[in-house]
């Protein structure tokens, strides 16, 4: 089943001076249930427009989109905000917890909102904690755990009304390595055991070792894609190489990491 379809996507961008920018053209991409997809490109490719695009958050400026058979592209605001909300699952790379409640209040808060019963919520709860190791944070705040425990507590809240898509952008980005691992493993696990479809942007060639397919773009163009065999370190080397054939200027990417 196809959670995502987009056909000749593209965005331009208009400057006061009728410049037309085109920062995506002619993007196709399929998304099946269960799939673990990276998007690589340099800065500037398109990556966080093209995000943006599938998450309903910016409309595209022509093809389109279909999530789980339903185009957003027809509904008003209010009625994609509800759309958004219950289809979609975010993690971004400074966390967006709120340090006013608990990292518990913080993960529930998207079934609270929904009105679910306190028991049913529990129940949802228990097997994500279980599985991201995450019960000693729950009565904690945010300020008071480390960035790979907020991230974690993140992909929780992200994933808690079992959306269809969970999508990240960068969300390695402001850790160090052993937590970039912590979070790649827990993000690994969320597809793994609990099937979650995960569509994630990033410039760091270790997390996007985790996935099962990358994407590559190049000058808002799609470039080449590549499919992770079974080992995690060939494929790392896998995307170096294809990183090094696409060029192009990479703010932050370590390479020496695997
Ligand atoms: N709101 C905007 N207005 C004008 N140009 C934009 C806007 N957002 C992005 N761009 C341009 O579109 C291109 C792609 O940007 P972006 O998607 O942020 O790239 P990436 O995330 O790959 O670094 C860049 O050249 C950027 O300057
Ligand atoms: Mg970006």
């Amino acid at each position: 089943m196809n959670v995502l379809r987009a056909q000749g996507l593209g965005k331009t961008y208009s400057s006061p001076g009728n410049i037309v920018y085109k920062a995506l053209e002619d993007i196709d991409l399929t998304i099946e249930a269960g799939e673990f997809v990276g998007v690589m490109g340099p800065s500037g490719s398109g990556k966080t427009t093209l995000l943006n695009l599938l998450a309903t958050i910016d409309r595209p400026t022509s093809g389109r989109i279909e999530i789980n058979g339903a185009d957003p592209a027809g509904l008003s605001d209010k009625k994609l905000a509800l759309f958004r909300r219950r289809a979609l699952g975010f993690v971004f790379q400074d966390f967006n917890l709120l340090d006013t409640l608990s990292i518990k209040e913080n993960i529930i808060l998207p079934l609270v909102l929904e009105g679910m019963a306190p028991n049913l919520i529990e129940q949802r709860l228990e097997p994500l904690v279980e599985r991201l190791q995450i019960a000693g944070l729950l009565g904690k705040r945010p300020y008071e755990v480390s960035g790979g425990q907020k991230q974690r507590a993140a992909i929780a809240r992200a994933f808690i009304h079992k959306p269809s898509l969970l999508l990240a952008d960068e969300l390695t980005g402001n850790l160090d390595s052993k937590s970039a691992k912590d979070v790649m493993d827990a993000l690994q696990e969320m597809n793994e055991h609990f099937q979650a479809t995960v569509l994630m942007v990033t410039h760091d060639p270790f997390s996007a070792s985790y996935c099962r397919r990358i994407v590559f773009i190049k000058d808002g163009k799609l470039f080449s894609e590549l499919r992770r065999g079974t080992s995690r370190q060939v494929f790392f080397q896998q995307i170096l190489d294809a990183l090094s054939v696409l060029g192009g200027n990479f703010d932050d990417v370590s390479f020496a990491r695997a």
